[in-house]
């Protein structure tokens, strides 16, 4: 938790200053009351923790105003020691920054320092420790923690998860290709990550990523993003409010109204989005929907619990998920993009693995190297920092030293980490020292993760989404900063976020293949790569005669898309319809329906509105609806459409002639300079493959056919029947890039 951004002092009003010489007059006989005491026990106990010197009162709260807290607490233990103690205020904090007395504490005296003395605000935003990971070690911590690792972080229910992180992984690289094929500038990766990484957990906790919701309780219906507001962007800063009467508490009947009211107006926000989240998914469970996620658990296994239990249950792992995972990402990605060799190293070894095949959690265990960049990011930028502080309820003793009851203690995740005895040169990023022979990485050795009973439960995810997030992006990309982006490691937040985003440069692979003596084996393998490419969808790209002793060079690209709908097609509801062909006759469609579309009025109105669309330009744009509106009929053909041709005629038709011209074609200074005269285009090929069903086709189009069903912006329901020919676009929202685009004429037609 970072302390740093708890130390403001408010701004002193006549009020305040009169409580505070009275407040300092206590504080300070509190002081001296306490130190005489420390003094008599230390006949009988083992020594007390060496102290950083402070000021009366304010105790050490001033130095600790200056920079990250970790980093002051990591300075000062080289000089004070691996375990010393401060004063925040009126409160003693013992301060751990060694592996072995961390363990300690977290193992072998855990009994004695299991509870938590939580700040006012966190008390608000935990509803009195209503979580996993801020109650105290008790029943509750323990029957909710067996739940949260049965039904979603644990080994077996994230192995029944898999769909949805493969579905999260295909959307990440999907919006990074259309952001850099729409503008090779920045990509902003924690944006994209961290939309997605909510998205997950939203699935995971309460079964659905929702584009809007309507909230009751507060009278609004809200987007996608204002719901991540509620739900995560202002608890994480509501955590680190600061309240004076934390450091001083023998002045908490002094009211500080104006803290109060806003952490409480963030608590009651986030428990009505939670209450319509959770009211929406009981009418989804009436419906008879077959769902599978963490509320379907708790309902029916743990019934015990009261709807303030329930709602924090399901909150804590959208919190949880939606920042960590991210932030460790982010900071491997940053260090790749530092070391250029690394990255190639890892390159090759996904390469050497993997070959033209996307990476998959089935290959961690062949990849060594990222998982040692995985932990070695851990260590280096320790995401949360400091454990949040556990309070010690009875005198124990750690490191040899003697900690009295009622002290906080802070275990200092990033000074164990940057420990020069334990780690060599441990301000060197070096994913080597994790690379030792036979060595499988134990997860608990950087303590990223914390450890003993209280160890994080959703360690294995984080390790998955990460790992899996930096193998796709270094297979498919080449990261290189923009401008100094190098020189700018500052932090932000309650964790050690990121400052700025990073900036990614498209990357092209090339491969050598003998053209001259095997061209069928060439084709071959094109028309494998094709094949992996697009998950078997397109299996022959290339003829066998497209390759020819002539041959020199083979440009390729291939785009794959894998999508569910939000709320998928119930197939006992799908029904036979007429389909209105555009000659007149009804055409007997014996396939279900879905899919989002361009409808005209007219039943034989697809020419004039393809031609409108072709001349009118910005028309996407202009049609793309800005609100909802309900529908309701909603039906639509399954269809499946598979299409190839050889390009050249239409594009000489378009006006592309040079290219493809034997003599005039000159494409020479794509290769070193040889003497085998003029390059030229010999063919363009092309296909393409879409299918549509009741599970969907993917997500980015789901969300246009519901836009697209808003922009006939009127109030009332309307039926959308597609009965006759109809236009399709799938289309990444953020980027507006089109990936295909299609019409159903006839869709008994393949
Ligand atoms: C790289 C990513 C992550 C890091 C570095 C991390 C780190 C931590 C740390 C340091 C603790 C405190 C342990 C203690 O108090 O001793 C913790 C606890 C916890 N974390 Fe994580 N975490 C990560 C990802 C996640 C994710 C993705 C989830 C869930 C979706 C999660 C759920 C939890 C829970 C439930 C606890 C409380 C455990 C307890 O008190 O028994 N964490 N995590």
């Amino acid at each position: 938790m970072a302390l740093t951004d708890m130390l403001q002092i408010p701004p002193a009003t006549p009020i305040t200053v009169a409580i505070t010489t009275v407040a300092i007059a206590v504080a300070i006989f509190l002081y001296f009351k306490s130190h005489a005491s420390n003094h008599s026990r230390r006949s009988t106990h083992p020594p007390p923790v060496p102290e950083v010197p402070g000021v009366p009162v304010l105790g050490n709260l001033l130095q600790l105003k200056e920079k990250k807290p970790y980093m002051t607490f990591t300075r000062w233990a080289q000089t004070y020691g691996p375990i010393y103690s401060i004063r925040t205020g009126a409160t003693s904090m013992v301060v751990i920054s060694s592996n072995e007395i961390a363990k300690e504490a977290m193992v072998t005296r855990f009994s004695s320092i299991s509870t938590r003395n939580l700040s006012k605000a966190l008390t608000i935003l935990t509803a009195d420790k209503t979580m996993v990971a801020m109650s105290d070690y008790n029943d509750y911590h323990r029957t909710v923690k067996r739940h949260i690792l049965t039904a979603m972080l644990g080994p077996n229910a994230q192995r029944k998860q898999r769909v949805h992180r493969d579905f999260m992984i295909e959307n990440i690289s999907m919006q990074f290709h259309a952001f850099v094929a729409n503008s090779p500038k920045e990509v902003d990766l924690r944006k994209i990550f961290q939309s997605e990484l909510f998205g997950l957990a939203m699935k995971q906790a309460v079964g659905k990523d929702v584009e809007s919701l309507n909230v009751e309780d507060l009278g609004i219906t809200m987007k996608r993003d204002e719901i991540f507001q509620v739900l995560v962007v202002d608890p994480m800063m509501g955590a680190i409010e600061v309240d004076w009467r934390d450091f001083f508490p023998y002045l908490k009947w002094v009211p500080n109204k104006k803290f109060e009211n806003t952490i409480q107006q963030m608590s009651i926000r986030r428990k009505a989005v939670m209450k319509a989240l959770i009211k929406e998914h009981k009418k989804r469970i009436a419906s008879g929907e077959n769902l599978n996620s963490y509320i379907d658990y708790l309902l029916s296994e743990a019934q015990i619990f009261s709807d303030e239990q329930l709602i924090m249950s399901l909150w804590e792992p959208i919190i949880e998920s939606s920042d960590t995972t991210m932030v460790t990402t982010e900071w491997a990605m940053y260090e790749l993009a530092k070391n250029p060799k690394m990255q190639d190293r890892l390159y090759r070894d996904i390469q050497s693995v993997c070959g033209s095949n996307k990476i998959t959690e089935e290959n961690l265990s062949q990849l060594p190297y990222l998982s040692a960049i995985f932990h070695e990011t851990l260590r280096r930028h320790s995401p949360v920092p400091i454990i949040p502080l556990r309070h010690v309820h009875e005198d124990t003793v750690l490191g040899g030293y003697h900690v009295p009851a009622g002290t906080e203690l802070a275990v200092n995740i990033y000074g164990c980490n940057m420990e020069k005895n334990v780690w060599e040169n441990p301000e060197e990023y070096n994913p080597d020292r994790f690379m030792k022979e036979n060595e499988t990485i134990d997860m608990q050795r950087t303590m990223a993760f914390g450890g003993g009973k209280r160890v994080c439960a959703g360690s294995l995810q984080a390790m998955l989404i990460s790992c899996i997030g930096i193998g796709r992006m270094v297979q498919e990309f080449e990261w290189r900063f923009k401008d100094k982006a190098e020189e700018d490691i500052s932090t932000l937040g309650l964790t050690t976020q990121r400052l700025n985003p990073l900036h990614t440069v498209y990357k092209a692979t090339s491969k050598k293949v003998d053209f001259l003596n095997k061209p069928e084996e060439v084709v071959a393998e094109v028309n494998l790569w094709a094949e992996k490419q697009t998950s078997g969808l397109i299996k022959e790209i290339l003829p066998l005669d497209a390759v020819n002793i002539d041959t020199r060079l083979i440009f390729a690209n291939a785009v794959y898309f894998k999508g569910v709908w939000n709320e998928k097609f119930d197939p006992s509801k799908t029904k036979d319809y007429d389909f209105h062909l555009l000659d007149g006759s009804k055409g007997e469609d014996n396939r279900r329906f879905t899919m989002y579309f361009f409808l005209p009025d007219a039943k034989d109105g697809l020419q004039s509105l393809i031609q409108k669309m072709g001349s009118e330009s910005n028309f996407l744009e202009r049609h793309v609806p800005v609100r909802k509106i309900e529908v309701e009929q909603f039906l639509i053909p399954k269809f499946k459409i598979s299409f190839g041709f050889k390009a050249n005629d239409l594009l000489m038709e378009l006006g592309l002639v040079l290219p493809f011209d034997h003599i005039e074609g000159r494409l020479t200074e794509m290769l070193e300079p040889s003497n085998d005269g003029n390059l030229f285009v010999s063919g363009v090929y092309h296909e393409s493959f879409v299918e549509v069903n009741e599970e969907g086709t993917e997500a980015a189009a789901v969300t246009a056919v519901v836009i697209q069903a808003q922009c006939m912006m009127i109030e009332e329901k309307v039926d959308f029947v597609a009965d006759h020919p109809f236009m399709f676009v799938i289309r990444e929202d953020m980027s507006g890039v089109v990936l295909f685009m299609g019409q159903v004429v006839d869709p008994r037609v393949t």
